[in-house]
């Protein structure tokens, strides 16, 4: 695993305020380190500090994502909403897209699909969430779900290179379980699949996201098919954050 790139995403989630881009001086520290040069370390911070995150890491090898945008490509009578336009014209080279909280919230596999439509318009990279949640999981529904996901989200999607696939199960995200190494590596093989049969030339990058935290990340890094991962509540601490990157390359 040492020689292989590596994504780590910090998705901030409705978290942190303009003091918080003072937290990314030590993350900017490990991002030098040449054994480190292979972490592709992306920050998603809320909207209302993604400017102040891109100004800060300017000139550094860290990159900014947003966590969502509105499906409609370029601008509109959308209260609230924010356009992958928008996004890529304040600096930002990534949106996550269909994570579960936005599918929560009224996310359509139709409206994902747009969604992921649009910000490959505005050249952005594109972090595509899938996953189960607990009943389906319970039901041996977890390759249906991810099947349908995957080909509804990637419909008439012709730049693949910029999209970067997380599997993250539902019932994992905040609750400190996780997945059994066979069962993960089996769901990664069945994402890989999926794909190869949607594009078949493409190596896709597959990101593990839930619950990944300093005491796992040991554990998660030993299975080989899982470039990078996405990370919720551990990424907003910077101590536990380099903890999980340094480990990952043990
Ligand atoms: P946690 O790492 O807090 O479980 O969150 C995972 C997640 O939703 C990342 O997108």
């Amino acid at each position: 695993m040492t020689n292989k790139y590596k994504y780590f995403v910090a998705n901030w989630k409705m978290y942190g305020d303009k003091k918080s881009v003072n937290s990314l001086n030590k993350v900017i520290k490990i991002s030098k380190i040449s054994k480190f040069k292979r972490a592709k370390i992306i920050y998603c911070p809320p909207y209302t500090i993604l400017g102040d995150f891109i100004k800060k890491l300017k000139n550094t090898n860290i990159k900014v994502g947003a966590q969502n945008c509105h499906f409609i490509d370029g601008e509109g009578p959308y209260t609230g909403f924010v356009s992958s336009k928008m996004i890529k014209q304040i600096g930002s080279q990534y949106v996550i897209v269909g994570h579960s909280e936005q599918r929560e919230s009224g996310d359509t596999d139709i409206k994902i699909n747009k969604k992921i439509l649009s910000s490959l318009n505005n050249n952005l990279n594109v972090i595509f969430c899938v996953g189960e949640n607990l009943k389906q999981k319970k039901k041996n529904l977890t390759k249906k779900i991810l099947s349908y996901q995957i080909k509804k989200g990637l419909n008439k999607v012709k730049n693949y290179n910029k999209i970067l696939i997380a599997y993250e199960p539902i019932w994992s995200i905040g609750t400190g379980r996780i997945l059994s190494e066979r069962e993960l590596f089996k769901n990664i093989e069945s994402i890989k699949l999926i794909l190869k049969n949607v594009k078949k030339h493409i190596q896709f990058k597959i990101l593990y996201g839930g619950s990944v935290n300093d005491k796992n990340i040991k554990f998660l890094s030993k299975i080989k098919n899982i470039d990078g991962f996405l990370i919720g509540g551990a990424s907003q601490k910077p101590n536990k954050f380099i903890d999980i990157i340094k480990k990952s390359y043990i």
